[in-house]
């Protein structure tokens, strides 16, 4: 129920209003928000680096509501990636990006100059030695968005894409890309769904994840798998351990500010672990969806507002 609440406020400008408004301080935005300029992100990424850790970073932002604003977007990326590639952290810094973020929804042609914009985007990354990853945003993208990941790959072989083990069709979603070359983050899924299209509980979502990753480890792609889930985690290693997979072959991946132990204990076992880094002024949505996950950081968060 806090869950379906706190989703809905995701969406609802009102509480968008109010929760800006909330004298709540930095700091609680801080713990999964690695802070609002290019900046503050390369400081986080560094970080990371230094620790043995790669990733993948999101400038927060979605449901652009105008042409100028998904360029600015475009640009946003192009000048990160261009910075990325400078330092020299392009073998271990990739890009998250939203389709929506880059005015997929906007009328009459969004979707074409969405990919247009993601193209952008793609040709920075490959100059700057790297990717990128498609996010995957509530089921009514899932379709347009696996058909950009297609579409670019035909150019930029190693785009990613998010697949959410909620989501009823991701199993077969998931057999269409378990070929070669193909990069699938498997998630859980952020987003408040209707039944017909998503699993309703957390054990039907975790069966379907096991189903998903399986077919991912026994495929010839490369999996990315997304989760602080510690079951999913072993379930994950010994999956890739029955499929013959080397260290090399999949990936590990967290959320900035989540779980920073278990990235520590797996990385120091040898596997590879990308962080998610978000950084932006609009983080309202990406704040809202982490709060819904998990009761402790609503607790935090309404501590902080307390205290102001
Ligand atoms: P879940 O939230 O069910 O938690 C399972 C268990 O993990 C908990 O019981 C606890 O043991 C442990 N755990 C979780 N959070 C913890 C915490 N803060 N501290 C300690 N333990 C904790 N979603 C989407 O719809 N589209 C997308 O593109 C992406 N992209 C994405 C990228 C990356 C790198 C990640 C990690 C996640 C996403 N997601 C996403 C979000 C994803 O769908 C999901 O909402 C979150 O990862 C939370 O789900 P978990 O799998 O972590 O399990």
């Amino acid at each position: 129920m806090t869950r379906q609440l706190l989703l809905a406020a995701a969406r609802s400008s009102a509480a968008r209003r109010a929760v800006l408004a909330a004298p709540m301080g930095r700091a609680v935005v801080r713990r999964f928000i690695a802070g609002e300029t290019r900046e503050d992100a390369v400081r986080a990424v560094d970080q990371l680096i230094v620790r043995g850790l790669h990733v993948t970073v999101d400038h927060l932002g979605e449901d652009t509501t105008d042409p100028a604003r998904a360029d600015a977007v475009r640009d946003e990326y192009t000048a990160l990636l261009a910075r990325l590639g400078t330092a020299g952290i392009g073998g271990r810094a990739e890009v998250s990006v939203k389709l929506s973020a880059l005015g997929s929804a906007l009328r009459p042609d969004g979707h074409r100059r969405a990919l247009e914009r993601a193209r952008a985007v793609c040709a920075a990354a490959e100059a700057a030695g790297t990717t990128v990853t498609l996010d995957m945003e509530d089921h009514t993208a899932t379709d347009d968005t696996l058909a950009a990941a297609a579409e670019l790959r035909a150019d930029f072989p190693r785009v990613g894409v998010v697949l959410q083990s909620c989501l009823r069709r991701t199993e077969a979603d998931c057999r269409e890309l378990v070929h070669t070359g193909s990069r699938v983050r498997l998630v859980k899924g952020a987003y408040a769904e209707p039944s017909w299209a998503a699993f309703r509980s957390r054990g039907e979502v975790d069966r379907s994840y096991v189903r998903c990753l399986r077919l991912l480890m026994e495929g010839n792609g490369y999996p990315m798998v997304a989760t602080h889930d510690p079951r999913l985690i072993e379930i994950a290693g010994t999956l890739a351990v029955r499929a013959g997979r080397p260290q090399d072959s999949y990936e590990f991946q967290m959320l900035y500010g989540i779980r920073e132990d278990e990235q520590r204990r797996l990385a120091a076992a040898g596997e590879t672990v990308r962080v998610y880094v978000p950084y932006g002024g609009d983080w309202y949505g990406y704040f809202m969806r982490r709060l819904a996950e998990r009761p402790a950081n609503l607790g935090f968060f309404l501590r902080a507002l307390g205290h102001g």
